[in-house]
């Protein structure tokens, strides 16, 4: 029976007088915390307070392939602190009825089918038994944090509650993990597993049956925080630590939601239920109707969604998998490549020169499925499946029918063309030819090849097994279908895609090219060195532009600048100077320091190993502009990668908005608090035209690079942000 009053919450009474209420939200694929929620939740919870006599338990599950979604985010990112007020009373209102469904005084069981994330699972904690499915795709956890936000649904009130204030935040709220079930299990996430749904109901009504008291722990007399309270001398050599903690994985760039938890979390820790609660709505409110958390959503969840979705694969092609794949150059990218097709399932050959080298490609993969086995992560035999669909050969025979090709050999495009031709006779027809390439254009690549409409970018990034992104490169020749596949292939083997044209750099490449110019360019007017790279780093920066520098090697770096500038001159444009070249020159040619690999950079290195920055560059660069404000140096790493984005949208060089925003969060280290290269300008200081007159103020002090271009003017002129 679903109510009037409750379409959203079925409800059903057995003979054994217990309830059922299965959420189903009708207009929606998945239930979420929306104007539907807010509406019929209260008259749920009335109406299981009128049936309360007759009634021996409460079962919560849905009908959804979720448990619950969590807030609605839709409604969040447009929220402006003057709604505080309003949002603060929904909060404080899902609250209060979930108050009241725990202190029901009937046993209530959370039967969990599917994902009960955020939202979802501060709904289970206000029930008095959790009992999940153990099957793939369910999941508990907080991850409100890496959204920007906290759980303000008594989720964060609730975790301090049952775990303690140390496991609550380091376990579960800073880190916003999901939780396997099994894990969820072993921690106390979750009290109970089933290994088939229809189990749920079983093992709820059998808990039921035991005629549990349906009190909260946090509700019994003399309730204490597990592991004491903020105050309490077994916190005081812990809890100090804290703050230091959180510093050092943000190194001080922003982080308000890591900020406001851990405030949430202690001063919830030292009131009462209710007044703890209240504490976490307004940190919660506050983070809500904030820039940072707008940001992260907009990148982290509306891009990624768009980008999910297919909003870049071309339409009107069917579905793509991939069978078998060969992959050509086992070193370090091709090792990686190899290990990530594997364990999505592809059958793939591991080509190198000799077998020696092609085993040793495959030993990469044995390394991390070890790793994984030792850590939990995997079984020995899954750890063998994957490896036994890893064929290392020096034999291009063993490509025979294979339906992808990705090459990642040296990057020499004479190689590169050579490899490729010579295992191309052995694929099945219309196989996807792809090339690793970082900097060759694909266009010049499909050259020779019989089907060059076959042939695209798979632009992967080191560690592949780390990191998400996969930036697909269309070249002239590609065709859509071509491109559809390749899309298909990123989603197979589980990284994120976006796409690019073929143009010098690709996108990634070019545009942190500009990060790392500008902290060269810094240093040569005389910055400290060191003043450069904590700036970077406080920005939000992982890695300051000249330690990058250093890893990537200065000598690449000027060969790239040097063959960028030629192709250039062959298509008869001009290439200003960049400041930044000089300091280059220097540092190899002056003072014969290449980067990491070479044993001396802008740091100095033993074994391998960063020590500190040389000493000689204050002698070499000077190193005494020391009244320049931090976020002058900040803001013209962050404005010339920035600038360059749009540069590259105008171009054509990337597609959409979301592309540039992931591809430089995901890709190249673009702080994930501006929400990617582009919500950057969007949110920036008196959004567009704001950005448009701190871009022209660095132009008139730092040069012509930092010119906005005409179109953001104009977007600017027109308030229109980029969506
Ligand atoms: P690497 O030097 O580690 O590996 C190249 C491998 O190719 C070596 O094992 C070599 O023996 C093999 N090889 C050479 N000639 C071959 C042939 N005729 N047949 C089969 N294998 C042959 O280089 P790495 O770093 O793995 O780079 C490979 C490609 O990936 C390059 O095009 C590079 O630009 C690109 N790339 C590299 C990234 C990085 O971070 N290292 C990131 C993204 C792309």
């Amino acid at each position: 029976m679903t109510t009037p009053e409750h379409p959203m919450f079925r409800w059903e009474k057995d003979a054994d007088d217990i309830v059922t209420v299965t959420m189903d939200d009708p207009d929606q694929s998945a239930n979420t915390v929306n104007d539907r929620f807010h509406l019929e939740f209260p008259f749920l919870i009335d109406h299981l307070y009128a049936e309360r006599d007759s009634v021996k338990g409460v079962i919560i599950t849905s009908a959804k392939k979720t448990f619950f979604a969590g807030g609605d985010l839709h409604s969040m990112i447009r929220a402006t602190p003057d709604q505080s007020a309003e949002i603060t009373a929904r909060l404080d209102g899902v609250k209060a009825q979930l108050r009241r469904l725990e202190t029901l005084g009937r046993p209530v069981v959370a039967a969990i089918n599917g994902a009960a994330l955020g939202g979802g699972y501060e709904i289970a904690l206000a029930c008095h038994r959790r009992i999940a499915v153990d099957a793939p795709g369910v999941g508990v956890g907080l991850p409100e944090v890496s959204l920007g936000l906290l759980p303000g649904a008594g989720g964060t009130t609730r975790t301090v509650r049952m775990f303690g204030l140390v496991t609550a935040l380091q376990e579960i709220l800073l880190t916003g993990r999901k939780f396997r079930p099994a894990d969820a299990l072993a921690r106390g996430l979750v009290d109970e597993l089933v290994d088939d749904p229809h189990r749920l109901a079983v093992a709820a009504r059998e808990w039921i049956a035991t005629d549990p008291e349906p009190v909260q722990p946090w509700d019994r007399p003399g309730h204490r925080v597990p592991g004491g309270s903020p105050g309490s001398p077994a916190l005081a050599g812990v809890l100090p630590s804290l703050p230091a903690v959180l510093r050092k994985q943000s190194h001080g760039s922003p982080a308000p939601a890591a900020h406001s938890l851990l405030c949430a979390a202690v001063e919830g820790a030292q009131v009462d239920f209710d007044n703890a609660l209240t504490i976490e709505s307004r940190y919660c409110v506050d983070l809500i109707c904030g820039q940072i958390s707008k940001n992260i959503v907009k990148s982290m969840f509306f891009d990624m969604q768009a980008i999910n979705r297919g909003a870049n694969r071309p339409e009107g092609h069917p579905r793509h998998r991939a069978r078998k794949v060969v992959v050509l150059g086992a070193g370090m990218m091709g090792a990686g490549i190899a290990y990530v097709s594997a364990k999505a399932g592809l059958e793939v050959v591991l080509k190198d020169v000799t077998p020696q080298a092609a085993e040793r490609g495959k030993a990469y993969s044995a390394r991390i499925l070890d790793k994984a086995v030792q850590q939990g992560r995997s079984t020995p035999e899954q750890k063998e499946e994957i490896l036994a669909r890893i064929t290392p050969t020096a034999d291009p025979a063993d490509a025979a029918g294979a339906d992808l090709l990705i090459e990642a050999v040296f990057e020499e495009p004479g190689l590169k063309r050579k490899v490729m031709a010579e295992t191309a006779g052995q694929l099945a027809p219309d196989a996807l030819l792809a090339s690793n390439t970082s900097t060759l254009p694909i266009t010049g690549l499909a050259e020779g090849l019989a089907a060059p409409e076959n042939f695209i970018g798979l632009h992967f990034f080191s560690p592949v097994d780390k990191m998400k992104l996969l930036e697909i490169v269309v070249g002239d020749k590609t065709s859509d279908a071509t491109l559809a596949k390749a899309i298909d292939v990123a989603r197979q083997i589980g990284k994120t895609p976006i796409v690019v044209n073929d143009s010098r750099g690709f996108f990634t490449s070019r545009v942190i090219g500009q990060f790392i110019n500008e902290g060269a360019a810094l240093l040569g007017e005389g910055i400290p060195a060191a003043s450069i790279e904590q700036a970077a780093l406080q920005a939000g920066y992982p890695v300051g532009p000249l330690a990058l520098m250093d890893e990537l090697s200065l000598t690449l770096m000027r060969k790239i600048r040097e063959e960028t500038a030629a192709a250039h001159r062959a298509a008869g444009i001009d290439t200003p100077a960049h400041p930044a070249d000089a300091v280059l020159d220097r540092m190899i040619d002056e003072f014969g320091r290449e980067g990491r690999a070479a044993g001396a950079g802008f740091h100095e290195y033993a074994e391998g190993r960063k020590q500190g920055l040389w000493p000689g560059l204050k002698g070499a660069f000077g190193g005494t502009g020391t009244d320049v404000p931090l976020i002058d140096i900040q803001e013209r790493m962050l404005f010339a990668e920035a600038l360059d984005a749009v540069r590259c949208l105008d171009e054509g060089v990337v597609r959409s908005v979301a592309d540039a925003n992931i591809g430089s969060v995901l890709g190249i280290g673009f702080p994930v608090w501006t929400g990617g290269v582009i919500q950057y300008v969007n949110q920036y200081q008196g959004g567009l035209p704001g950005f448009v007159a701190r871009a022209g103020e660095l132009a008139q002090r730092h040069g012509e690079r930092f010119t906005p271009p005409d179109s953001l003017v104009r977007r600017a002129a027109n308030a229109e942000e980029y969506q």
